[in-house]
């Protein structure tokens, strides 16, 4: 079984895909920390991530360890992870790797869920289930804003809500798999739900899934 689910920065769905694993038992794989871990590799080296040759070569030296590095988390390698996405040469270097997992999860896991924001329609296009998770930009920055003001990291919110702007004008103009929904997503708008409300709406519809394969 694959659960794809894809969408735009703090819609939720990196929660949702995570309690949807943990209640099915399934492997996880968040696909936006590999973009990340290239953007990162190639700021690190004093490179551009939008130099096409450099963000290629990070990402096919991509190995597993980089992925657990906590500074992936930083906005800086969110911007950076949407400049490398756009390469060409960056995705299809991550492909098959993101496809491996979805078709061999880990551990003999049954199943898998990926987040990012291709998986339904270039990754795994015959994942059996597919949700779009979105909500409006502004509610999305106000919970990025939230998220790190619990790290203690100040920011100013008229700064958050435009590089969240930018990130999304990036990820969905790019002509290299844009952010869109597939044809056959669940869409699941988040704006006036709480992790608890997206989750139930979400299961329900996985669980029509399931029962019809
Ligand atoms: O989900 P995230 O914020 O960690 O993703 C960081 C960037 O990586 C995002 O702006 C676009 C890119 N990305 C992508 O192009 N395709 C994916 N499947 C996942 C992420």
């Amino acid at each position: 079984m694959i659960i794809a689910i894809d969408g735009p920065a703090a819609a939720g769905k990196g929660t949702l895909a995570r309690r949807m694993a943990a209640h099915f038992g399934y492997a996880y794989l968040d696909t936006g920390l590999l973009y990340r871990a290239t953007g990162w590799k190639v700021l690190q080296s004093g490179g551009d991530p939008e130099d096409a040759e450099a963000a290629t070569a990070a990402a096919e030296a991509l190995t597993p360890t980089e992925l657990n590095n906590p500074d992936l988390r930083l906005d800086e390698a969110a911007q950076a992870a949407s400049k490398v996405s756009a390469v060409p040469g960056v995705r299809a270097a991550l492909l098959q790797f993101q496809r491996d997992f979805a078709h061999k999860p880990p551990e003999g896991k049954p199943g898998a869920v990926l987040d990012g924001r291709d998986i339904g329609t270039v990754v795994c296009p015959d994942a059996p289930a597919k949700l779009f998770v979105t909500a409006s930009v502004e509610i999305r920055a106000e919970r990025r804003l939230k998220e790190l003001l619990e790290k203690g990291i100040e920011a100013i919110p008229a700064r958050v809500l435009q590089d969240m702007k930018e990130r999304d004008e990036r990820d969905s103009s790019r002509a290299s798999a844009p952010l869109k929904p597939a044809e056959d997503a669940f869409l699941l708008d988040t704006s006036t739900m709480d992790a608890e409300a997206a989750f139930a709406a979400a299961l329900s519809f996985v669980d029509g899934k399931t029962k019809t394969i």
